[in-house]
């Protein structure tokens, strides 16, 4: 029989990109993804339509009863559905709570009934909130200061907690900011790198939060796709690892790279800085890159590729 991959939050942008790696794999693996459209679209669905082995179930992992459905048989179980927005987690920390944490015990129960091998979660760098010591490793205490980042802590300390108990072999993967082809940029909630991508296409004026010298560590899609690949193919390897590149770049060092790439005249202006924002961030990706593991992407590369996706969409 056929290996099954479950992708919470497939529709989204990383789980998108995670689904096609998937459907890629020699195996011709059964690949499902389970997404409500939450902040997920439709057209990352169509890329995969053609692959005889992908499905779509459009319901939530708040559902126990949908989730148990889908994750039957399972062999793997990428869960990357969230509230993923650290602003819209300081004005709807309960629902927050409801998606992050709940959302992910559901998931890990499922895992638990029907005896899944492998649970990876996505977590986030936001878990080391404005701890001063850089770049951020794994053995550093926690310090999240948002509800986005105290949810994704939760969520790791839960996956161990079914490690140790129930003996599925889990992984959280602690993503810095991941950017790529088919990043949203009309959310209210929207990401750097492709609202700049938008605004600098159509000659806008860029906006950005405070001074514009917040360090945030950029790494590719791609990448972050093959890191999840990667941890649930080593069966042995479970934990938290940072997923990054290990080197950084300032906010309006990105935003002037993107507008001499793109040859664009877009004015920069300094907004208001925003509430929850992380001042610098900077990751240690070695923990996971001595297993093996290693980026391919460094910012350059990967923005001339997100570049002409925005460009022939
Ligand atoms: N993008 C980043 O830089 C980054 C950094 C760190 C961590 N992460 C994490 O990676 C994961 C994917 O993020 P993304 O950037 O692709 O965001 P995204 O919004 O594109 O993807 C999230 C997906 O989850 C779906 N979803 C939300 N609530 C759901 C629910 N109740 N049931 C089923 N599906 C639901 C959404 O519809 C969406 O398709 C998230 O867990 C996020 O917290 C992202």
């Amino acid at each position: 029989m056929n290996q099954k991959i479950v992708i919470t939050g497939g529709a989204g942008f990383i789980g998108s990109h995670l689904a096609d790696a998937c459907c890629r794999l020699p195996e011709t693996p059964e690949v499902l993804v389970l997404d409500n459209l939450r902040s997920g679209r439709r057209a990352n669905l169509e890329r995969n339509q053609a692959h005889p082995n992908f499905r779509w179930v459009e319901g939530s992992i708040c559902d126990q009863e949908v989730l148990d459905q889908v994750c039957a048989g399972a062999d793997w179980i990428f869960h990357l559905a969230a509230m993923i927005s650290v602003p819209e987690s300081l004005i709807r920390p309960r629902e927050c709570v409801e998606l992050n944490v709940n959302g992910t015990l559901n998931v890990l129960e499922a895992a638990r009934k029907h005896k899944v091998k492998k649970v990876v979660l996505s977590s986030s760098a936001a878990i080391y909130g404005d701890d001063p010591e850089l770049p951020k490793h794994e053995k550093l205490r926690p310090a999240p200061q948002t509800p986005y980042g105290i949810t994704k802590l939760d969520g790791e300390y839960y996956l161990e907690m079914y490690r140790r108990e129930y003996g599925i072999s889990t992984v959280s993967l602690r993503y810095f900011n991941v950017f790529g082809p088919h990043q949203d940029p009309t959310s209210q909630y929207a990401a750097a790198v492709p609202i700049f991508i938008k605004k600098a296409l159509a000659g806008e004026t860029i906006g950005i939060f405070g001074d514009g010298l917040q360090t945030r560590d950029f790494v590719f899609v791609g990448d972050v796709a093959a890191a999840n690949l990667w941890v649930a193919q080593n069966a042995d390897l479970h934990g938290v690892f940072n997923v990054a590149t290990g080197s950084t770049v300032t906010i309006l060092e990105l935003a002037e790279t993107i507008r001499e790439l793109l040859g664009s005249d877009s004015q920069i202006q300094h907004l208001a800085p925003r509430p929850g924002d992380i001042r610098a961030s900077w990751s240690d990706p070695g923990k996971l890159f001595a297993t093996g593991f290693r980026t391919k992407f460094d910012l350059a590369s990967g923005l001339r590729l997100t570049l002409e996706a925005a460009r022939h969409p």
